[in-house]
C-alpha cells in the first residue's frame, strides 16, 4: 500500500481522537498507551509541536506526534540527566498510532523517519520515548530505529516505562 505522508492541522483532530478510541478499543493491556484529552492533542497539532499523518486518500490512518517539551515535566531530556538550556535540543515522540487496520504496513517506522527529519530541520539533537517494555511492536520499532534505552522507571502516576533516546 502507498500512503501519503503530510503535516496533520486543526481539521484533522475528530479523526485523531477517533484512531486514538479505537487503539484502546482493541488493546491486550491498557497501561500500555497513556490517553490524551482532545486539549492535549489538539496543542500537538500546533507549534512548537508537529503531527505527522500518513493518509490512504483522504483518510488519516497513523500519526506520530513529535513534542517540544522544554521546561516541562513533558520534556523526557530530564529523565536522562539533561539540564538547562539545553533540554531546548531535546524533543519527544510523544505519540504513535496506527489505525488497527492499517498495522503492519511499517507506519511506525515510516513516521518516525520522517519526523526525524523534521526534527534535525528544527534544530533539536536529541529525540526521547517513553515506551511500555510490553509493547512489544512499538519496543522493536524504536529499537530498529536506532534508539537506545537508557533507563527504565515508573512514569505518569504508575506506569512502567523504558525511557529511549537517539542523537539526531
Ligand atoms: C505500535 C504500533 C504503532 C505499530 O504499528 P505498525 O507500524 O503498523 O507495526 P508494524 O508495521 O511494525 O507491524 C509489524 C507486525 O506486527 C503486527 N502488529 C503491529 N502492531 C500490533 C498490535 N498492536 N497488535 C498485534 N499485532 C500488531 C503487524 O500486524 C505486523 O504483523 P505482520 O508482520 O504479520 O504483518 C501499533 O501497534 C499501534 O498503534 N499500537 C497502539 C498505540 C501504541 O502502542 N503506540 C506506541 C506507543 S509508544
Amino acid at each position: 500500500m502507498t500512503f501519503e505522508f503530510k503535516q496533520c492541522t486543526e481539521k484533522d483532530l475528530d479523526r485523531i481522537m477517533e484512531i486514538q478510541e479505537e487503539a484502546f478499543s482493541v488493546i491486550e493491556n491498557e497501561e500500555i498507551l497513556r490517553r490524551n484529552s482532545r486539549e492535549m492533542l489538539l496543542s500537538c497539532l500546533n507549534y512548537p509541536h508537529y503531527t505527522l499523518g500518513a493518509y490512504d486518500g483522504d483518510k488519516l490512518v497513523a500519526f506520530e506526534v513529535l513534542y517540544a517539551g522544554e521546561f516541562t515535566d513533558e520534556n523526557i531530556g530530564y529523565d536522562i540527566g539533561i539540564e538547562g538550556e539545553a533540554l531546548l535540543s531535546v524533543a519527544n515522540v510523544k505519540l504513535v498510532i496506527v489505525s488497527p487496520e492499517y498495522r503492519g504496513n511499517g507506519l511506525q517506522r515510516q513516521l518516525t523517519e520522517k519526523v526525524e527529519e523534521e526534527a534535525k530541520r528544527r534544530g533539536y539533537k536529541i529525540l526521547c520515548a517513553t515506551v511500555s517494555p510490553y509493547n512489544e511492536f512499538s519496543v522493536r520499532n524504536f529499537e530498529k530505529a536506532g534508539y537506545e534505552m537508557e533507563t527504565e522507571k515508573v512514569k505518569y502516576g504508575g506506569l512502567l516505562r523504558r525511557v529511549y533516546s537517539k542523537m539526531i
